[in-house]
This record gives C-alpha cells, structure tokens and sequence, in this order.
C-alpha cells in the first residue's frame, strides 16, 4: 500500500517539478524552488519513503522469513535510534568498518539469506520503475535519528584508517579533467550554474550538507541517500562508476560524517 502511493506521489511531484527545474535558468528557480519547499515543508514526501521503509525493516518476506529486527547496526541488535548519527562505524563480528548501506548489505544477507547479487543490484531507482528497497529501508533508518547530533569519535584504529583514506581520497585528483572533490568543495561561494556547491572545510556547511541526507530530490521525485549522491559525484568528476557498497565510498562517507561531527541530523530533508 505504501508503494502505491509513493509511485503516485513520484509521479505526481515529477509533473510539478518540471516546471522547476527546467522552467527558467537564473536565481528566480533557487527562490522557486525555496517557496515551493516552504510550502511543503510539513509534508516531505520522503515520509512516505519512511513508511516503506519500516513496513520492510519488520516484513519476512525474504528466503530465510525473518525480518531486520535482529539486525545491529552498531548500538545492539534491532536499535534504530541514533544509529545513522554513529555511522560509519567499525563493526567487531566482521572486523570492518561498515557505513549503513554496507550493514544492510550484510543484515540482509546473514540474517533474510539474499544473494549479494539481490542486496545490491538495485540500490537507487531508476525514472519510471519500482522505487529502490534500499532507499526505502536508508530513510526509514535514517529518520529515526532526526533531532540528534553527529557523533563520530573514530575510537577503534580500523575507524582512523578509513577516515584517513577517506581524507586521501577526498584531496585525490585525477580523470580526464584531474578533478577530485576538492576542485568543487572547498571554496566559498561555488556554483556549477545553479546549484550551489557546500564547501565541506567548513564546518558549518559541512555538518548542515551532511545532517540533510537522504534528501527527496524534487527534480527527482525520489528520495536519495548519500551513496547516490557520492555515485552521481564520481560522474561529475569523470571518475570511473563507483562500485555500490564498496568500500571507497564508506572511507568517503566516513570522512564526511566526521567533518560534520557535532552537527545536527535534520534528515530526511527537501532538495532541488
Ligand atoms: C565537478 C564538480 C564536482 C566534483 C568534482 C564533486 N562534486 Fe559533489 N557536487 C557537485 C554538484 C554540482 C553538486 C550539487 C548537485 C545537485 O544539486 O544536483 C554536488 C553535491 C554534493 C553533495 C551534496 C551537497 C548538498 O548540498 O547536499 C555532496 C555530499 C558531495 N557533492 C560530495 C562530493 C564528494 C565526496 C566528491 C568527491 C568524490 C564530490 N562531491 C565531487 C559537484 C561536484
């Protein structure tokens, strides 16, 4: 029931955002799209996302019949709350450090006995087909660390290693245009025509950028969650296609998140 409405409602939020996103070039879409966020601000349509998402972390319907709940994503088998605000974060029963999708990955896996090939191959939907598990089951996730803070100590070493590798990466530049994250993420001020590009060496927009993920993307009309936004940066810098769930991405992540240590978790939020 709660798909069917989120497909409705993506369509629907397509139609009323193309007027938005393709209507007029120039500073009146920013405030357009402001006015039409403060219209909506009560009703994200990301709480539909929500509802799915909990309808799927308690269903059993999956090879092994059991649902999420003897999942831990870091704070005990089944607790939701402040878990996102604590990810990534090194786990002891695989010895790796994981960021939410990775446990999801292996809950699923372990626990419901999905292939790898199920867990990952459909990690972010596609215009016009059946929106994302994954997405669901993040935001769901996600949301129930609202209110909270960021909190990364990086106490275990395997914790500091992927922080430092994700630091690495971050200031890695290479590809057909020797772009890295730092070519676009590090000045005030930055602009690829419209959109406004968070400066992550500031802490303030640090932490704001990250505590707003998964946002519901209004040119999308679909919720996205932070490996899809890192996913569509690989592109934006010609970098080759990051592999879902690799462990690239979680160093990236976990940079991030420490960069936003402190910072309040407001997700999920509302974006162009
Ligand atoms: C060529 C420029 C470019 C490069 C390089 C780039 N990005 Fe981005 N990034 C963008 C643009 C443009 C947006 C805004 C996209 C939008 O609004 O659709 C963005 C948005 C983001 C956001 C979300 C910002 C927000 O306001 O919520 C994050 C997080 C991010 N990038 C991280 C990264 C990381 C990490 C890297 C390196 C792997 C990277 N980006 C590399 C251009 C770039």
């Amino acid at each position: 029931m709660g798909r069917l409405v989120i497909n409705l409602i993506r369509l629907g939020l397509v139609i009323c955002s193309l007027g938005l996103s393709h209507g007029h070039a120039d500073d009146g879409t920013i405030s357009a799209v402001q006015e039409y966020r403060d219209l909506l601000s009560d009703s994200n349509p990301a709480e539909l996302w929500i509802l799915s998402g909990e309808e799927l972390w308690f269903s059993t319907t999956n090879p092994n019949e059991v649902s999420l709940e003897k999942c831990d994503l870091g704070k005990g088998p089944g607790v939701l709350k402040g878990a996102y605000v604590e990810l990534p974060r090194y786990f002891p029963d695989v010895e790796k450090v994981m960021d939410l999708e990775q446990r999801l990955i292996h809950c699923r896996m372990v626990i419901q006995g999905l292939s790898r090939y199920e867990a990952t191959s459909y990690p972010f939907t596609k215009r016009g087909e059946e929106t994302s598990e994954i997405e669901m089951l993040v935001t769901f996730i996600a949301s129930e660390s609202k209110g909270m803070r960021m909190n990364i100590p990086l106490n275990h070493v395997a914790e500091k290693n992927m922080f430092d590798l994700g630091k690495q990466l971050f200031y890695f530049r290479a590809g057909s245009h020797d772009f890295g994250c730092i070519t676009c993420h590090s000045g005030d001020n930055k602009r690829i025509r419209l959109q406004e590009l968070p400066n992550f060496k500031n802490q303030e927009q640090a932490r704001k950028t990250y505590g707003s993920w998964p946002a519901y993307r209004v040119s999308a009309g679909e919720v996205r969650t932070m490996q899809h936004r890192l996913y569509d940066c690989f592109r934006q810098q010609r970098f080759p296609e990051a592999t879902y769930g690799d462990d690239l991405m979680t160093a990236l992540i976990m940079f991030l998140a420490k960069s936003a240590d402190g910072g309040l978790y407001n997700a999920p939020a509302m974006k162009r």
